[in-house]
């Protein structure tokens, strides 16, 4: 059975390119006692922070774009309705004009997003096609945007969720058509930036210090896990 991984291979993408459905047929079953366990994924998740910060010398190809919305596509769905669709965006006039329609960490109020050599190379748009009845279509964009996240992190490439972002800039700039709504953007890169998670100590609120490393509080698992049954 391929791993999650192996979506990123090039057979992969090239049937994710050259065939109308991408990853389907492929019979999936669930292995016990299977090489991945939670111990293998668990550094991925952590590794999975929000980059802001990326070497904009260092192109994604369209091909790993591609195979990103594949994983999507195949996504948990509420009701299987499948809502969402995908733009991806890797050419750097189109990067360029699409980043001015970001916005970015709104923790940092003296930080007015990454500069040139440091935007994302890369955008994956997330809509929402209006004309699919909406049902949890957020939390379908959630998992969607996850599930990209976190192959994409498998390759070392560093992404950010963006939901503040111009929709209706972004529509008329990509000429959308009326069918479709964008709900979010996910920023894509190869990181220059140091995330360290840092345990709550009373704010929410992420900071960089001096060398603008950034740190990101989570809430520590005493105080999340409420009840153990
Ligand atoms: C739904 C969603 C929308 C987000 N929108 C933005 C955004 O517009 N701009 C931004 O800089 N970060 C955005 N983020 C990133 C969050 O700020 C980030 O997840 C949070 O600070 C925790 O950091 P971590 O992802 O490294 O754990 C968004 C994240 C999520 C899940």
């Amino acid at each position: 059975m391929p791993s999650a991984l192996s979506y990123m291979e090039p057979f992969f993408v090239d049937a994710a390119l050259n065939c109308s459905h991408g990853i389907v047929d492929r019979v999936v079953y669930f292995c016990v006692g299977s090489n991945m366990r939670m111990k293998d994924l668990q550094p991925l998740i952590e590794k999975n922070r929000s980059y802001r910060r990326f070497d904009f010398g260092r192109k994604i190809s369209e091909d790993v774009l591609v195979a990103l919305v594949d994983v999507a596509r195949i996504s948990q769905s509420a009701a299987n309705l499948q809502p969402l669709c995908y733009i991806t965006i890797c050419q750097e006039e189109m990067v360029t004009k699409v980043h001015k329609h970001m916005r970015w960490a709104g923790y940092l109020p003296d930080w007015d997003g990454p500069v040139d050599e440091e935007r994302p190379v890369a955008y994956i748009i997330v809509l929402g096609n209006t004309e699919v009845k909406q049902t949890y279509r957020e939390v379908d964009a959630g998992l969607a945007m996850q599930n990209m996240c976190i192959c994409a992190a498998a390759e070392g490439i560093g992404s950010c969720m963006i939901g503040n972002l111009d929709k209706k800039k972004l529509e008329e700039l990509l000429k959308i058509p009326k069918q479709y709504e964008i709900i979010y953007a996910v920023a894509l890169g190869f990181p220059v930036e140091e995330v360290q998670m840092v345990p709550f100590a009373g704010d929410v609120k992420y900071y960089r210090n001096e060398n603008q490393k950034h740190f990101v509080p989570k809430r520590l698992l005493k105080d999340v896990l409420i009840k153990r049954a």
